[in-house]
């Protein structure tokens, strides 16, 4: 079998029973063979200062680097005050930079975003639409099902997702994603 597309997937929140983190682990899982998803937990990201762009901290270079070296981008982002969560913003600032080198360019990119609301964290998935487009590559439009909501009670005490509506979702997403990278690769 050829070597699969490497995807980072940034998860958007640090907690420890994160709705997030559980729905990155289970496209990891239901990711076809082409594509080999590594989840990114953003607790080790320092904070973006302009100041220190001369002399990056070790972080974000090895983020950046991460980024440099894969095949696409997957932002899995919960929903706060409407809009992404400050660490994971913070975690665009320091992939974006240095000015016209953004480490997410070219890069094709996924956003899938949830919520245990009804609105499925509609509002941040459309604030990264926003905000990305000047700084990565192509972004996948579709299938527009990814705003996940009622997540609350998708997973079991191991944190398996057991939803089966939420795990074809979930499975129709990550075989769109694959092959939206194979296209943007080749
Ligand atoms: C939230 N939450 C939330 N939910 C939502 O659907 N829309 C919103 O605007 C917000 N705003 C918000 C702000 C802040 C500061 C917090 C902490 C939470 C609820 C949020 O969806 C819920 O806490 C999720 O469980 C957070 O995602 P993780 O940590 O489970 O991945």
């Amino acid at each position: 079998m050829a070597t699969p597309y490497n995807v980072v997937v940034i998860v958007g929140s640090l907690r420890k029973e994160s709705f997030t983190l559980k729905i990155a682990k289970a496209l990891a899982k239901l990711a076809p063979d082409t594509l080999k998803l590594n989840v990114v937990t953003l607790h080790d990201i320092s904070f973006f200062n302009q100041d220190l762009e001369a002399t990056p901290p070790a972080d974000w270079l090895g983020f950046r680097e991460k980024l440099q070296q894969s095949n696409g981008v997957l932002f899995v982002t919960p929903e706060y005050n409407r809009s992404i969560s400050g660490v994971l913003k913070n975690a665009i600032d320091v992939g974006s930079r240095p000015y016209g080198k953004s480490s997410f360019n070219g890069k094709p990119t996924g956003i899938v975003s949830n919520s245990p609301g009804q609105l499925g964290g509609v509002s941040a998935a459309k604030h990264l639409q926003n905000i990305l487009p000047g700084i990565c590559g192509p972004i996948m439009q579709q299938p527009e099902v990814y705003y996940l909501s009622g997540v609350g009670d998708a997973f079991d005490d191991k944190g398996e997702l057991v939803k089966e509506s939420l795990q074809k979702v979930l499975k129709q997403y990550i075989d769109a994603f694959a092959a939206f990278v194979e296209k943007h690769n080749k």
